[in-house]
C-alpha cells in the first residue's frame, strides 16, 4: 500500500507549514512534524498529551544528514548505522549546538534514525528536498502511555483530528518500537530492547552492550515503568494456571502456546487471540492484538507467561509496561 503522488505533496507541504503529518514506519506509526521548527515540534506534545521534557527521535533519508544533527560521532556508531540503517535502530549521539531543547528535552544528546520502510523513507527523501536540515522528528503516533499503533486505522483511533493527514502504508512489519542504542557514553549502553537483538549489535560491535532501561528515569518515555497499556486489567499467568481462569466470562485471553487453542472454545471469539510461538512473530502481532482485546469488553486480559530467554527481551519488556500500566 502506497501513499498517491498527491498525498506526498500534501504531507510535504503540511509539514514544511508547521503541521503534523502521521507515516508508517517499520516498527510502528509515527506523528511527525519538522524536526527544525520547535512551534511544529510543540504541536506533536500537544497532540499525544506527552510530557514536554521527553526527547523525540529525528528521522532521516539517510546517513548523510546526520552531521548537520549530531558531532563526536565515534566509529562504533558509524559501523551501528552501517550494519543496521535503514532499520529498527535509533542512535543517541552528541547534538549539534543549535538543535532546539524541543527535540532533545533540554540534553545534550540527540536520538536520530533512518527508518527502513518505503513510506516513511520517500516522505524523508521529498521533505529533505525542501528544507536543508531533512528532519522529521516523530514519537509513536499514539496518546501518551498506551498502546503504539501498528495501522493506519490505530493511529486514527488514537488521534483522530489531531493530525493533519495520515499516510496508510499498510500493517508496520516489525511492530515494536526501535532498539534504542545510546553512543554518547565511554561504551554503548541500550536503552530500549527491540527486534535488533543485543546479539545482532554485539556481531558488530565485538561486545553485547548492556541492556539500561533506567526505571523510573524519564529520559526514554518506553522506559517509564507504566507504558504501552490498554485501558483494560491485564495479568500475566504460567500457562498451566490459564485453563483454570477461564470460568469467567469477561475474561479475554492473549497465549503463544498453540495447545492452548483449545480454550478458545471456553471464550467469545474476540477475547481469544494466540500469537506466534516465536519472539519475532509474536512481537509484530502484540500491539493489534491488545488493542482488540481491550475493545472486546472483558474485565481483564490474561497473558500466558513469555520465556525468559534474551530473544524475547523486546517483548518482555513491552509486556512488563503494559502490565503496569493496565488498570
Ligand atoms: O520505532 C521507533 O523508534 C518509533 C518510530 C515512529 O520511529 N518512534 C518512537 O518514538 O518510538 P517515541 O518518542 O515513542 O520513543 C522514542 C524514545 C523516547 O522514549 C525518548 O525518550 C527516547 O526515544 N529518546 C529520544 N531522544 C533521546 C535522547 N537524546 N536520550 C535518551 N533517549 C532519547
Ligand atoms: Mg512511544
Amino acid at each position: 500500500m502506497t501513499p498517491s503522488d498527491t498525498e506526498f505533496i500534501r504531507a510535504v507541504d503540511l509539514l514544511v507549514a508547521g503541521e503534523l503529518v502521521a507515516f508508517p514506519t517499520e516498527t510502528v506509526y509515527g506523528i511527525g512534524a519538522d524536526a527544525a521548527n520547535p512551534a511544529a515540534v510543540a504541536k506533536i506534545f500537544a497532540a499525544k498529551g506527552r510530557p514536554a521534557d521527553h526527547p523525540l527521535i529525528v528521522h532521516l533519508a539517510a546517513a548523510d544528514w546526520i552531521r548537520y544533527w549530531a558531532q563526536n560521532i565515534p566509529d562504533p556508531a558509524w559501523e551501528i548505522m552501517e550494519a543496521f540503517w535503514p532499520g529498527p535502530l535509533t542512535v543517541i549521539l552528541e547534538k549539534q549546538a543549535w538543535v532546539p531543547d524541543a527535540i532533545t528535552g533540554g540534553q545534550k544528546t540527540v536520538g536520530l534514525r533512518v527508518p527502513g520502510h518505503p513510506v516513511a523513507l520517500e516522505l524523508l527523501r521529498r521533505f529533505a528536498a525542501s528544507n536543508d536540515k531533512g528532519g522529521i522528528a516523530a514519537p509513536s503516533a499514539n496518546r501518551f502511555g498506551r498502546i503504539s499503533p501498528t495501522t493506519a486505522t490505530h493511529v486514527a483511533a488514537e488521534l483522530g483530528e489531531r493530525v493533519a493527514l495520515i499516510l496508510d502504508g499498510g500493517a508496520c512489519t516489525v511492530g515494536i518500537e526501535s532498539t534504542i542504542v545510546d553512543f554518547s557514553r565511554q561504551q554503548p549502553v541500550i536503552l530500549r530492547p527491540g527486534h535488533i537483538a543485543p546479539a545482532h549489535l554485539a556481531a558488530v560491535l565485538g561486545m553485547e552492550p548492556p541492556i539500561e532501561t533506567a526505571e523510573g528515569a524519564p529520559r526514554v518515555s518506553g522506559s517509564l515503568p507504566a507504558h504501552y497499556a490498554p485501558s483494560t486489567a491485564m495479568r500475566m499467568l504460567a500457562k498451566a494456571e490459564i485453563s483454570n481462569q477461564l470460568h469467567s466470562n469477561t475474561v479475554a485471553l492473549l497465549i503463544h502456546s498453540p495447545d492452548l487453542q483449545t480454550c478458545a472454545d471456553a471464550l467469545p471469539k474476540s477475547a481469544f487471540n494466540l500469537l506466534p510461538d516465536d519472539p519475532v512473530g509474536y512481537a509484530h502481532a502484540l500491539y493489534a492484538a491488545l488493542r482488540d482485546l481491550d475493545n472486546c469488553g472483558a474485565d481483564v486480559i490474561l497473558v500466558e507467561q513469555t520465556p525468559d530467554t534474551p530473544a524475547w527481551s523486546a517483548v518482555n519488556d513491552r509486556l512488563r509496561r503494559a502490565l503496569a500500566g493496565s488498570a
